[in-house]
């Protein structure tokens, strides 16, 4: 039986006494041992969160993170950074840094690697545009992402340090969301696809969840298809929304 695993992705919004006052007033009501619920603040707010969250057994996450270890990279944030203000996971190619900020799934395996190298956990997101699925690309857009993002990853640290996000990016912040039968779907090729690159040992193991307009009307129904293990939620997740999703059952 996989954990489900829930995570607040809370792109460029709130301050750091707007984000604390805020995960302060909700911490109890999604705080459970049942599900694996993860904060990805801005990361002016990480250390902040971090306290605030002490005690709990809410995860803390940055939502993006960079593969070189230190240096000359201005503007950038380290593994090691990010971990040292207590973040156990690390968001991976949204589709908002793949679109805006042109990353590339070169780009994207370093990082999951050097999270990995560091034992943190990736979120690795993948997803199409409508495009590509009103062209009847989708499966293959998906694939290469998956095969490109994860290569040369041993398959020990799928299950372990790996959870895999499909958000169709003409879902995510449209209110639009797919139906459920499109995510389970997505979900399911997702999970054939780790099963064939891997076995079905790994694949069995990994979680995957659907991300795209998730919201307390839709999260039961979409929480509860087989290959869907949690959601990456966006704009409902700076809201009181998030407690209803957290306890969707
Ligand atoms: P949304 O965003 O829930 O606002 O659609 C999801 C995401 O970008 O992870």
């Amino acid at each position: 039986m996989r954990k489900k695993i829930i995570a607040a992705n809370y792109k460029m919004n709130l301050t750091v006494n707007m984000a604390e006052e805020f995960v302060e007033s909700i911490k109890s009501s999604i705080n459970r041992d049942d599900i694996d619920v993860v904060i990805c603040p801005n990361n002016t707010c990480l250390d902040r969160i971090s306290n605030v969250l002490d005690g709990t057994n809410i995860s803390l996450g940055a939502q993006n993170v960079y593969f070189e270890t230190q240096g000359a990279y201005t503007g950038e944030t380290s593994v090691d950074m990010i971990y040292s203000v207590g973040c156990d996971y690390a968001i991976v190619g949204h589709s908002e840094r793949r679109q805006m900020f042109n990353e590339t799934n070169e780009i994207i395996n370093k990082k999951v690697k050097k999270i990995i190298e560091k034992d943190m956990n990736a979120i690795l997101c993948v997803g199409e545009t409508l495009e590509e699925r009103e062209s009847n690309k989708l499966y293959t857009v998906i694939s290469n992402q998956i095969v490109e993002c994860l290569k040369d990853i041993d398959s020990a640290n799928i299950d372990k340090n790996l959870v895999i996000a499909y958000e169709p990016i003409w879902a995510i912040g449209t209110g639009v969301t797919a139906t459920v039968a499109q995510a389970e779907d997505m979900c399911k090729f997702i999970r054939d696809e780790i099963s064939k690159l891997y076995n079905e040992s790994v694949s069995s193991k990994l979680r995957i969840q659907y991300g795209g307009s998730v919201n307390p009307s839709n999260a039961k129904e979409i929480l509860t298809m087989p290959n869907i293990d949690g959601a990456l939620v966006g704009g409902a997740s700076i809201k009181n929304d998030f407690v209803a999703i957290v306890n969707y059952d």
